[in-house]
């Protein structure tokens, strides 16, 4: 095997059902890359062994899913300050010196496909309404504070955790209430779902539409199905629509090209692959 050729993977547990080998598959294929990209089933317990063992086996880097983003955090050697902000690293990169340096590229994934998307959203300078208070909603609402966004309410369940977020990052923050969530929607500009409502076998999330501006934008990271009921919903009035697939999409650029040395581009070329449509 000659030394240029390029290792990386997806640790996870189970990490059968995700997309990222088809998704880094295509570009690995597109671009002619002499490299590969695997799924690799890590259970909790040996997480950490696996981790340490990358450079040793020459890969250049991989990215983290569920169980062990936290514990990537705190065991890579370095984070940047995106992972440091939510705590948790999905990407890693293998230096020369056989150090991990860990990334987070969700809130990157997230903005990136709103600009490609629905890039009229910024213009209006207007709030935003982000539904959750979990991790995905850490991700969101870090890149929409920086991109200038004037008042973010967020919106959750258990109203505690969103008074945490919001005195946490502090303004434009502010807790919003949940029973009140649909009068959020007034004057914005853009609501993100950032919870597992609407994901195939959950419940939908109930935020009737009636008081969105007919300019506003809607965006739900659930991406199973492509079209949850809230986009549907929002569809059906008319307004503008972004689903998750492109999220997941734009958040893997960052460690394509920092792994296999291309700087790879997101269309519908790659949608349709990660989809099992090509
Ligand atoms: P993630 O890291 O994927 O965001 P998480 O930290 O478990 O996952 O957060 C899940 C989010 O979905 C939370 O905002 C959660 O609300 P609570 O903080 O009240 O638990 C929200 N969520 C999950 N199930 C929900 C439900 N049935 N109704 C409303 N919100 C729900």
């Amino acid at each position: 095997m000659s030394t240029s050729y390029r290792l990386s993977g997806v640790l996870g547990w189970p990490v059968g059902h995700s997309r990222s080998p088809l998704l880094h598959g295509h570009w690995l294929k597109r671009y002619g890359v002499a490299g590969a990209y695997v799924a690799l089933p890590v259970r909790p317990e040996d997480f950490e062994q696996a981790l340490r063992a990358l450079p040793l086996l020459g890969f250049a880097g991989c990215n983290v899913t569920v169980p062990h983003k936290e514990a990537a955090f705190r065991l890579v050697d370095r984070v940047d300050p995106s992972a440091a902000r939510l705590g948790a690293v999905n990407t890693i990169v293998v230096r020369p010196d056989r150090t991990l340096e860990g990334f987070n590229t969700d809130g990157e994934g997230f903005l990136r496909h709103l600009e490609a998307s629905a890039p009229e959203w910024r213009a209006a300078g207007r709030p935003v309404l982000v539904i959750g208070a979990g991790g995905a909603a850490r991700a969101v609402v870090g890149v929409l504070a920086d991109a200038g966004v004037p008042e973010i309410r967020v919106a959750n369940r258990t109203g505690a955790r969103a008074e945490a977020l919001a005195a946490e990052f502090g303004r434009p923050l502010m807790a919003w209430p949940w029973s009140h969530r649909a009068e959020g929607l007034a004057g914005s500009s853009l609501v993100v779902n950032t919870t597992q409502l609407g994901m195939d076998g959950w419940p939908a999330l109930d935020l009737p539409l009636d008081a969105m501006p007919a300019d506003g934008v809607v965006y739900d990271i659930v991406y199973t199905p492509l079209e949850t009921p809230l986009l549907a919903a929002a569809r059906r009035r008319g307004l503008a629509t972004v689903d998750g697939l492109g999220m997941l999409l734009h958040q893997a650029r960052a460690g394509f090209a920092a792994w296999f040395g291309v700087e790879p581009v997101v269309d519908e070329a790659l949608r349709r692959a990660v989809l099992g449509e090509e």
